[in-house]
Order: structure tokens, then sequence, then C-alpha cells
């Protein structure tokens, strides 16, 4: 057991209600009673909501990333909400429970994670982001720049333990391999990779040698885990967390929320399988109602003291957002108007699930050769 502190966001939809909309107060209730009793124990302090229909554990600890411990305390929670889910015949229980039993480690087995290991600072400002009805790559734009961008992040420019920049890992999902790239130095090159959202994720951003953090510390991990997992065999979006460390050399939490201000566009939506405007609202407004959507992400911000969680402040429930959700209506009206054209709809390799192969199968002996 390390002096560290880990934080970790694990998160599973084991049902949804009505549909895929939001996730029932019992399932919230049932996760919190379990975190509870490993109060103390494994856990220092933990929070649990939701974000759509997703069930979000956010839990520190000193036990490091990827503790069996702590994945096996997030399954066997996910499981007792699934109980519950099927007991009141919620959507879809247990689904995001991909295999019949735990194996060390959550990963590749449905939830999604994203932990965060770091020496606690003197203040240590920590952002959880959750979304619903998107994926990982959904996270590309806002973290490219919060760490990148200059016009988003004047840190850049005139904080001089932040104009050295960071360091990116980029996760191929196709071809399940990363890479690390350096900002701004390889700002361009990197820009040729993660524009391509679909294929190259950003999993992680670390601080550069030689500045006031640990350069092996991550300040921002972002889930990515289902879709490296099945990489070739599509089973479904990801909709992805992150956590995102602020200030003190670190972008400020004006500036690590400032992207959402654009509510730009995701794959995902109704059937996984449409773009839309990614909508930036207060927990209690992340119901995704209309065509199952529109794409929603919650900000809950927190100040750490040895580990406890000092919050939530729910960031988003702020009328200067007021004006990204107005724009993003106006995108989803604008976007709905294609109906079942691209781009609107996805491309059919980015499609989650649908009846296209077998209408195309029907079709085929119809099809005749062209000269
Ligand atoms: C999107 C999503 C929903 C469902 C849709 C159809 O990620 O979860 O939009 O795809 O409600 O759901 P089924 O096929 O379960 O009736
Ligand atoms: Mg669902
Ligand atoms: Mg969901």
């Amino acid at each position: 057991m390390g002096e560290k502190i880990t934080v970790s966001l694990i998160k599973a939809d084991v049902g949804g209600w009505p549909g895929h909309a939001t996730v029932h107060p019992d399932l919230i209730e049932t996760a919190k009673k379990e975190l509870e009793k490993e109060k103390g124990k494994l856990l220092i302090d933990f929070h649990v909501t939701n974000c759509g229909d997703d069930l979000e554990l956010l839990m520190t600890h000193r036990r490091g990333v990827d503790c069996e411990e702590i994945h096996a305390l997030a399954w066997n929670t996910f499981e007792k909400a699934t109980k519950v889910a099927k007991d009141l015949k919620l959507y879809g229980a247990g689904q995001d429970l991909l295999v019949e039993a735990f194996s060390g480690n959550v990963r590749g087995m449905g939830p999604g994670v994203a932990e965060l290991e770091f020496e606690e600072r003197k203040a240590e400002p920590i952002i959880a982001f959750m979304m619903d009805k998107t994926d990982p790559g959904a996270f590309n734009l806002p973290i490219y720049k919060i760490f990148a961008d200059p016009f988003n992040t004047i840190g850049l420019v005139i904080d001089p333990s932040a104009t050295t920049g960071f360091r990116f890992e980029i996760w191929d999902i196709l071809e399940s391999k990363r890479v690390f790239m350096d900002c701004p130095e390889e700002l361009y090159k990197m820009l040729a990779l993660i524009g391509a959202k679909s294929r190259y994720v950003i999993k992680r951003v670390y601080p550069k040698k030689g500045g006031k953090l640990p350069p092996e510390e991550a300040v921002a991990n972002i889930s990515t885990e289902k879709l490296y997992k099945i990489a070739g065999e599509y089973v479904g979006k990801d909709d992805p967390v992150a956590l995102v460390r602020a200030q003190s050399g670190l972008p400020a939490v004006g500036e690590v929320l400032e992207p959402f201000s654009f509510p730009h566009l995701v794959a995902g939506w109704m059937r996984g399988s449409h773009n839309g405007p990614i909508m930036p609202v207060s927990q209690k407004n992340a119901v995704c109602t209309r065509f199952d959507g529109p794409p929603r992400v919650i900000a809950l911000g927190f100040q750490l003291s040895n580990g406890r969680l000092i919050g939530p402040v729910d960031l988003f429930d702020d009328p200067a957002y007021d004006q990204a959700r107005i724009k993003a209506q106006e995108i989803a009206d604008y976007m709905r108007r294609h109906g079942p054209f691209e781009p609107h709809r996805l491309p059919s390799e980015d499609m989650e699930y649908t009846t296209l192969p077998k209408v195309l199968r029907e079709l085929e002996k119809r099809f005749e050769k062209l000269e």
C-alpha cells in the first residue's frame, strides 16, 4: 500500500429507466450501500451518481490503479445493482456486464474505467467528466484543447510552469497499439491522428520532464477499455468517462471546462449510430430524452483532502453554459432533419448495430451486375 492517492472512476450501464434514458434511484441507493461498507477499509471515500443510463462509481483509495480488490468491488456493486434492475424489469438489465464472472480486472469485461494515481498536492482539484450516448473519441477534441491549445488554455502561454506543454498517450484502438507524442513540438502530427476520433483516442496526458509535476504521474485519463478490447469486433459505444486534475502548473478549472462551451459533433446518440452535438448539462439534466439524446456530458468538481472527496460541485449547472445548450439544440434540430442520411447517420462501419446488413442480404438476390 503506497502513500499515493488513487482516484478510480468505474461505470457501467446495468439497466435503463425507461429505455436508455436514465438510472433508477434504487440502483444508486444499492451502489451507495455497497461502497459504504468499504469506506474506511478498502476505500477512503466515494461518490455514486449517474449520467444518463450509466451508473458511475467514483472511489478514492491507496491501492493503485488496476487494483484487483477495487475492480472486484465495482464489479460486485454492478452485480448487486443488476439484481435490483432485474427485479424492477429495467431496460437492458446487466447489459454492460459482458462476462459471467469477474476475473482480476474489469477492463475488457464491459464497464469503463478511468484511474489516476498521484501524490496529492497541497491543494488538489480534480474534475470527473461523464458522458452518455457517445464513445471515447468524444473526449479527443476537449482534451486536446485543454492541454495543447493556447487559444483555450492561456496558461500554456503565460504560466511559466505550463509553457513546456504536455505529453499525450494515444491509442490506435483498431490495431491495439499506442504512441506517445509531445506537444507543442508534435502538435500537427498529433492532430493528424486524433482528428480520426473513431480510431485514435487520447488515453492519458502527462506533464513533461523538468516541470512542476512528476512526469510519470498522468494528469488526465480517459476510459477506452471496451473499444480497445474488442478491436475489430464492434459491440457497442462506450459512454466514456474521464478524470482531469487541475491548477498549479496544470490547466485551471476554468480552462478544463472551457472546451465544453462548444457542443462539438460526436458519434453515438440514437442506436449508437448517429452524429450529434455533445450537450453540457447539470447532473439532474443528464436524462437522454430527445431521440435518446442528444449526447450529454456532466462535470463534477472536487477538492481532495487526503483522499476525501470534498464535493461534488456540479460544474455545468451554470448559466454560463446556457448558450452551449441552446447551440446544441440548434445543432440537434439541424442534424435531425437529415433523417437516415449521412452525415447524421454514421457511415456503416461506425454504426453500433444495424439491420443494414440484413436488409442488404435480403436484397442480394435482386441485385443485377452492371456491365
Ligand atoms: C444508444 C442507445 C439507445 C438504443 C435504442 C434502441 O446507445 O442505447 O439509443 O440503441 O433505444 O434500443 P433497443 O434496440 O434496445 O430497443
Ligand atoms: Mg443503455
Ligand atoms: Mg449509456
